[in-house]
C-alpha cells in the first residue's frame, strides 16, 4: 500500500464515525469505549483497483424514459421468501439476512441459490466460513447435492471481483459480510471500515451489473446487525430471521424493504432435510393448544396481509414476595401493564398484587394492539380459572377507560377463524356493523372488557 496516504483514525465500531484521537465515548452515537484505532489508506471510490472503467459512468435521463420492465422480479422457489421480499427478487437489489448464528441463514440461502439456479440462472454462492467441502455435505443433507450453484469459498474482496468479472452470476450470495475483507484496508475483517467498504463495493457492483445480491450478516448479542448501522441504510431490503432456541419454527421479518411492505412474515420450520415452508401458520401454531384450561385464548394477529391464528397464554398466581413479578414473551410488557391497570379499575378483578406471566405459543412475537382484548381475557381466565370455550377467538384493542376499539381488517381475522374450525368470535362492536359478508360463525359484538368478561365467565 506504499504511496497511499496513510493514518491512523478512530473508528467507532458501532456507527462508524471517525475521530482523529481516542475517545472513551462516541460523539455521535453515544456509546462507550466502541472506538478502535485503524490504520487507514484511503481507498478510491468505485470499486476498487481492478475496476478498469468498463462498467461506466450513466448520462442523467428524464422520469419518463425510464421504463420499468428492469423490475422484473425472479421468483425464488421459496415461497414464503418470496412473501416477505414483496415477491420475489428484484435484479439489482441487495438483500441483507441478518439472524442468530446458527438459526439458519447459510441453509435458507443454498436452498434459494438452487431454486434460482435451477432454470439455468448461474447462482454463485461465496463462504468465507466454510469450506467448499463442508457445503456439499450441507447440501447433500438438504438433497441439492448435485446443484448447479456455483461454489467459492474465498474471503478476499478483490479475488471474489476477479471471479465475479469472469463469472457473471445473476445471483450472488455472501456468507457472511463480515468475513471479507478489502486489501487496500488495513482493519480487521468484520471491522466497520471493512463491512462499509466491502459492502459498498458489492452493491455498487450488483446494481451496475443487474446482479441481485444476498448478504448475510452476524448480529450482535444486542441483537443488532454486527457491524455499522450504516449496512442497513445501504441495502434495499433487511429482512430478520428469527426463532426460540429448542422452537423448530422460523420466522422471516421484512425491517426494511424498497420494494415490497415491511410487515410480510415468513414461517418456516427446520426439518432434518433444511427448511421446510409453512404456507398454512395457524394450524401450525395450534397444533399443541390444550383445550378447556384456564389462561389459554387464540387470538387472531395480522401479520402483513396474512392473518395467523395463535395461542397466547397467561398465568396468574398468588405473589410470594413483596414485589409481583411480571413476566411476558411475544408481547409488549408495557401493554400487560396496562391492561393489567385496565382490569383493575374497571373491572374489579383484584389482580395488580399478582404474578403474572403470558406467552406466545411457538415463539411467535404479536405487536398488534388487536390482540389487546385476548391478553385481557387471558389474563382474566386464568386469575377467575375459569377456561374460555375452545371454539372461541377474540381480538380487540383495549382503551385505556375499558372501552373497545375496532381493529382493521376484522372480515379477514373472522374468515381465518372460520377456516380453522372455529363457531364464536367475540369481536369489537364497531367492526361487527362494518363487516361486509356475514360469515358462518357466532359473531359478538363486544363495546367493554366489562362486556367481554360477562361473556366469557
Ligand atoms: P445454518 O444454516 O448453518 O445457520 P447459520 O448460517 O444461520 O449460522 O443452520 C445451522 C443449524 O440448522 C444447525 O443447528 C443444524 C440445523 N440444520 C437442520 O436442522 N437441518 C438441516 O438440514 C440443516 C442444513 C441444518
Ligand atoms: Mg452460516
Amino acid at each position: 500500500m506504499s504511496g497511499k496516504a496513510e493514518k491512523t483514525v478512530f473508528v467507532c465500531q458501532s456507527c462508524g464515525s471517525q475521530s482523529p484521537k481516542w475517545l472513551g465515548r462516541c460523539p455521535d452515537c453515544s456509546n462507550w469505549n466502541s472506538l478502535v484505532e485503524e490504520t487507514r489508506s484511503y481507498a478510491r471510490p468505485g470499486l476498487g483497483p481492478w475496476d478498469d472503467g468498463s462498467l461506466g459512468a450513466e448520462a442523467p435521463q428524464p422520469l419518463r424514459e425510464i421504463s420499468t420492465q428492469a423490475e422484473q422480479r425472479f421468483t425464488t422457489g421459496v415461497l414464503e421468501l418470496d412473501r416477505v421480499l414483496g415477491g420475489g427478487v428484484v435484479p439489482g437489489s441487495a438483500v441483507l439476512i441478518g439472524g442468530d448464528p446458527g438459526i439458519g441463514k447459510s441453509t435458507l440461502l443454498l436452498q434459494t441459490l438452487h431454486a434460482l439456479s435451477q432454470d439455468g440462472a448461474l447462482a454463485l454462492y461465496i463462504s468465507g466460513e466454510e469450506s467448499a467441502r463442508q457445503i456439499k455435505m450441507r447440501g447433500e443433507r438438504l438433497g441439492v447435492g448435485d446443484s448447479r450453484v456455483q461454489i467459492l469459498a474465498e474471503t478476499a474482496l478483490e479475488n471474489i471481483f476477479k471471479t465475479l468479472k469472469t463469472l457473471k452470476p445473476r445471483f450472488l450470495a455472501i456468507d457472511s459480510i463480515q468475513t471479507i475483507f478489502s486489501g487496500d484496508l488495513s482493519s480487521a475483517p468484520g471491522s466497520v471500515s471493512q463491512v462499509r467498504e466491502t459492502a459498498g463495493r458489492l452493491i455498487l457492483w450488483a446494481k451496475k451489473t443487474v446482479t441481485s445480491l444476498f448478504l448475510v450478516g452476524h448480529v450482535t448479542k444486542e441483537g443488532l446487525l454486527a457491524g455499522p448501522r450504516v449496512l442497513e441504510h445501504m441495502v434495499d431490503t433487511v429482512l430478520y430471521f428469527e426463532g426460540e432456541r429448542g422452537h423448530s419454527y422460523r420466522i422471516l421479518r421484512a425491517v426494511k424493504n424498497r420494494f415490497g411492505s415491511t410487515n410480510e412474515i415468513g414461517v418456516f420450520e427446520m426439518k432434518d432435510a433444511g427448511l421446510a415452508e409453512i404456507q398454512d401458520p395457524s394450524s401450525l401454531f395450534l397444533a399443541e393448544r390444550p383445550c378447556d384450561v384456564s389462561g389459554s385464548v387464540v387470538v387472531p394477529s395480522l401479520e402483513g396481509t396474512r392473518p395467523i391464528l395463535v395461542e397466547l397464554q397467561a398465568l396468574v398466581s398468588p405473589s410470594n414476595f413483596g414485589v409481583p413479578r411480571r413476566t411476558s414473551m411475544g408481547v409488549d410488557a408495557n401493554r400487560v401493564s396496562l391492561l393489567l391497570a385496565v382490569l383493575e379499575k374497571k373491572a374489579g378483578l383484584p389482580i395488580s398484587g399478582q404474578d403474572i406471566f403470558v406467552n406466545v405459543a411457538g415463539g411467535v412475537r404479536l405487536e398488534e394492539p388487536a390482540v389487546d382484548l385476548g391478553i385481557a381475557a387471558a389474563l382474566a381466565s386464568s386469575f377467575l380459572d375459569r377456561p374460555i370455550p375452545s371454539n372461541t377467538i377474540i381480538f380487540g384493542e383495549v382503551g385505556l377507560t375499558g372501552e373497545v376499539r375496532g381493529v382493521s381488517q376484522a372480515d379477514i381475522r373472522v374468515k381465518e377463524a372460520g377456516k380453522l374450525g372455529f363457531t364464536r368470535c367475540l369481536l369489537p362492536r364497531n367492526n361487527l356493523e362494518k363487516l361486509p359478508v356475514k360469515p358462518t360463525l357466532e359473531l359478538i359484538g363486544i363495546s367493554s372488557l366489562q362486556d367481554c368478561l360477562g361473556i366469557l365467565f
